[in-house]
């Protein structure tokens, strides 16, 4: 187990969370078994863990857009209820997997990125700048915003599901497999912009992803999940370079370049 974080330094906390889902046949998936996990202000936590082990359950419970069964979430020690993402008034935002899926294909990039800037009730000049702030900080030209997500590649939709994701100005953004469907060089674009990003406006990540190479680059705390636990957490170089979980061994040493 990594050092404890002192109060102060808790971003969002997950404690004791259970989950469980009705699979096909009426048999019980438990999706997530007691899960307790915090995410440090201004810092990364990554969970890793093979398909199927509750990674993007326990990120939809974090994002308030799925109940859990027990347990609390919480967000600067207060205990947030279950109220389709908007309880926490844009501080929370996110970034999943399919760049193509999260922009609605009928909806100008100015539209999709004011959406959320609506539901937090910024609206007007103050929302166009938010946006072109947004559009800037990840090197998109402002014309973008007249343009559909068709006329995109794959890694200017991440670019553009960021730049909606920072305009709320969040303190955590959930990134759920944020670079998986892109190439190599473009996930590599990506994580730096994470990374700038964090530098510059302190942003919180809780970083979901089974790629270990990547996750190696942005996390300061690392959780291994399996089957619906975490069966190891700690800062990153430790998981890293000192796991004491087979499991954990075994994750890492299927990608054999992960400790160069
Ligand atoms: N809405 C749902 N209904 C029924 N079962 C579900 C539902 N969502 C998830 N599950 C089940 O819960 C378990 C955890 O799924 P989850 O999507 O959280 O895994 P994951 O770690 O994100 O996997 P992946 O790496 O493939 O994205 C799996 O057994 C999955 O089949
Ligand atoms: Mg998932």
């Amino acid at each position: 187990m990594g050092e404890a974080l002192s109060d102060g330094r808790i971003l969002l906390s997950l404690d004791h969370i259970s989950k469980s889902y009705r699979g096909r046949g009426g048999y019980r998936v438990q999706a997530l078994d007691d899960v307790s996990l915090d995410v440090a202000k201004g810092a990364t936590t990554a969970i890793v863990g093979e398909s199927g082990s509750g990674k993007s359950t326990l990120s939809r419970i974090a994002l308030r857009i799925e109940h859990e069964d027990s347990g609390d979430v919480r967000f600067h020690g207060e205990r947030l209820a279950y109220s389709r993402g908007r309880g926490v008034a844009g501080k929370v935002q996110a970034v999943f997997q399919d760049p193509y899926g999260s922009l609605n294909p009928r909806f100008t990039i100015r539209r999709s990125m004011l959406e959320p800037l609506h539901v937090i009730g910024v609206d007007g000049d103050e929302a166009e700048r938010r946006i072109r702030d947004a559009l800037s900080f990840v090197k998109l030209p402002q014309d973008s915003l007249d343009r559909y997500p068709d006329q995109f590649s794959g890694g200017q939709r991440q670019r553009i599901c960021i730049a909606r994701a920072i305009a709320p100005d969040p303190e955590l953004i959930v990134l759920d497999e944020p670079t998986s469907a892109l190439d190599v060089i473009v996930q590599a674009e990506i994580i730096n912009l994470l990374l700038r990003l964090q530098q510059e406006r302190g942003v919180a990540y809780l970083y979901i992803s089974h790629d270990l190479a990547t996750v190696r680059h942005i996390a300061d705390a690392i959780a291994v999940m399996h089957s619906g636990r975490i069966v190891e957490q700690g800062d990153a170089t430790t998981i890293i370079d000192d796991p004491q979980e087979a499991y954990t061994r075994q994750l890492l040493n299927s990608i054999p370049d992960i400790r160069l």
